[in-house]
């Protein structure tokens, strides 16, 4: 038995805060195969100020979750929706927007004592997105958590909600039971799923991994898009134009980021989604895409071909490149596309000092790239490559910056700099290394490539 779904399927996650639901629902959706919706896609709850203002968001972000689940519902798409708290009045309108296919409702429950302990994490960990809103929970239990445990009573029916099931899976003992009927061979996968997600929690930490690399984007993410003159350069952004057919395609933006990429081609009006490592940097892709999840390049939340085009913009050298391209090769269709766009090397003869001077200044950065290195690695994951552009633009440093980065080498900032802004001058003139009185400044080259799924797999 695969434990992929290929039909259409609506699944909507609820629970309290502390009753694992993010973690369950993203899990399960990967395992089955299904897109995962978080409720922070639709705007993050936090820090309300008074009862009335936590009311005015959860509406609103009511709202952008049906008319996303209606445009999916016409893509007879397999959602995971991580609801959030959800009111029982609005589950009806939820399953009520979605065309004919099985309906699933899956209440996240646990005891008040883990509950507590579970948000105390959270609470304590400057990387999670429900950080503040974890804390508020812990700091005003008369305001929030009153309004929360308003909780729907177990006595609800599946057809009370326009459903075909509810599950009610208790996340204190890893036990769950079902109300109402689904199909037998779909049944199957969902315990499988929900079992796996169960057991993934226990073995291992909470997290995706790459902590490194979630820590620096965190603390970037505020300022992400003013920190660096490529990311919202309008001439690289262009480059990433690619003839796809005269219909909204689904295009997936791996390593989003704040969703700069996305957006040019959401304005090309296609249906993107973004996934990105990092939740500080998918809530901000959030009003960009369709919707914007979090998870890794590794182990992509999605079926198999199932988007038009793939795109990594300046992403592939925080990871495992071979393997991130063959996850993007697996949920691209036969005829798709693949865009990667990133700064290289300037040349196979500068790369290995370049290679130097980038271990020092960005030591989070895996590897350096030439053009020839991912055009290899592109046509290993089976892609043909169709098309090469390249630009290159000023890219200007101050101190502050590489100091907020990481630590100085043992000669300080500026002698290594001096050093660099030697060798660079024989070497490679055309990089323009310059060190000014608190900054430096090169010229950054950049590749996109523009690749295609075969129609037929040889
Ligand atoms: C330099 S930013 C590029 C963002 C975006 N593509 C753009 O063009 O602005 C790199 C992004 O890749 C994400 N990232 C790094 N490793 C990743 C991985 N293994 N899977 C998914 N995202 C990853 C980071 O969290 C970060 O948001």
């Amino acid at each position: 038995m695969s434990p992929l779904i290929s039909q259409p399927l609506l699944v909507l996650f609820t629970g309290l805060p502390g009753t694992l639901k993010t973690y369950i629902s993203c899990r399960f959706s990967q395992r089955l195969g299904c897109m995962w919706l978080p409720s922070f896609a639709f705007g993050n709850i936090k820090e309300p100020e008074n009862e009335n203002s936590l009311q005015i968001l959860r509406t609103t972000r009511y709202y952008r979750c049906i008319d996303t689940l209606k445009t999916l519902s016409l893509l007879s798409a397999r959602v995971v929706m991580d609801g959030g708290f959800m009111d029982p009045i609005l589950q009806h309108p939820v399953f009520a927007c979605y065309s004919a296919c099985p309906k699933l409702l899956i209440r996240c429950e646990a005891e008040p004592d883990s509950r507590l302990a579970r948000l105390r994490i959270r609470a304590s960990d400057a990387m999670d997105v429900e950080q503040a809103s974890a804390e508020s929970i812990i700091n005003s239990p008369t305001t929030k958590i009153k309004i929360d445990q308003a909780v729907p009573s177990n006595t609800e029916t599946p057809a009370e909600l326009g459903c075909d099931a509810i599950i009610h899976v208790d996340t204190t003992h890893f036990k769950w039971h079902i109300k109402g009927t689904l199909d037998a061979g779909l049944q199957e996968k969902i315990a499988f799923a929900l079992e796996h997600a169960f057991n993934e929690f226990r073995a291992t930490d909470k997290t995706f991994g790459h902590d490194a690399v979630k820590r620096n984007f965190a603390d970037l993410s505020p300022c992400y898009e003013e920190t660096t003159e490529w990311r919202t350069n309008t001439t690289l952004l262009a480059q990433l134009r690619v003839d796809l057919p005269k219909r909204a395609c689904n295009v997936l933006d791996i390593g989003s980021g704040t969703g700069l990429a996305s957006q040019w081609y959401t304005e090309q009006g296609h249906n993107c989604v973004g996934v990105d490592l990092s939740p500080q940097m998918s809530v901000r892709a959030a009003p960009r895409v369709l919707f914007s999840a979090f998870g890794s390049a590794l182990d992509l939340p999605f079926f198999d071909a199932s988007f038009d085009l793939a795109l990594i913009r300046q992403m592939l050298h925080y990871t495992e490149p071979t393997l991130a391209l063959q996850e993007t090769f697996r949920v691209v269709r036969a005829g798709g596309f693949l865009v990667v766009s990133a700064a290289i090397a300037l040349s196979d003869e500068v790369k290995p000092i370049w290679e130097e001077f980038k271990n020092v200044t960005q030591p989070l950065r895996l590897r350096v790239f030439s053009e020839a290195d991912l055009i290899k690695l592109i046509k290993q994951a089976g892609f043909a490559v169709l098309e090469t552009r390249h630009n290159n633009l000023i890219r200007s440093e101050s101190f502050d910056q590489l100091e907020h980065r990481t630590t100085a080498p043992g000669s300080g900032w500026v002698p290594f700099l001096r050093v660099m802004e030697k060798i660079f001058a024989g070497l490679a003139p055309q990089l323009e290394f310059k060190v000014n009185e608190n900054m430096f400044t090169y010229r950054q080259y950049w590749v996109t490539l523009v690749a295609q799924k075969p129609l037929v797999n040889h």
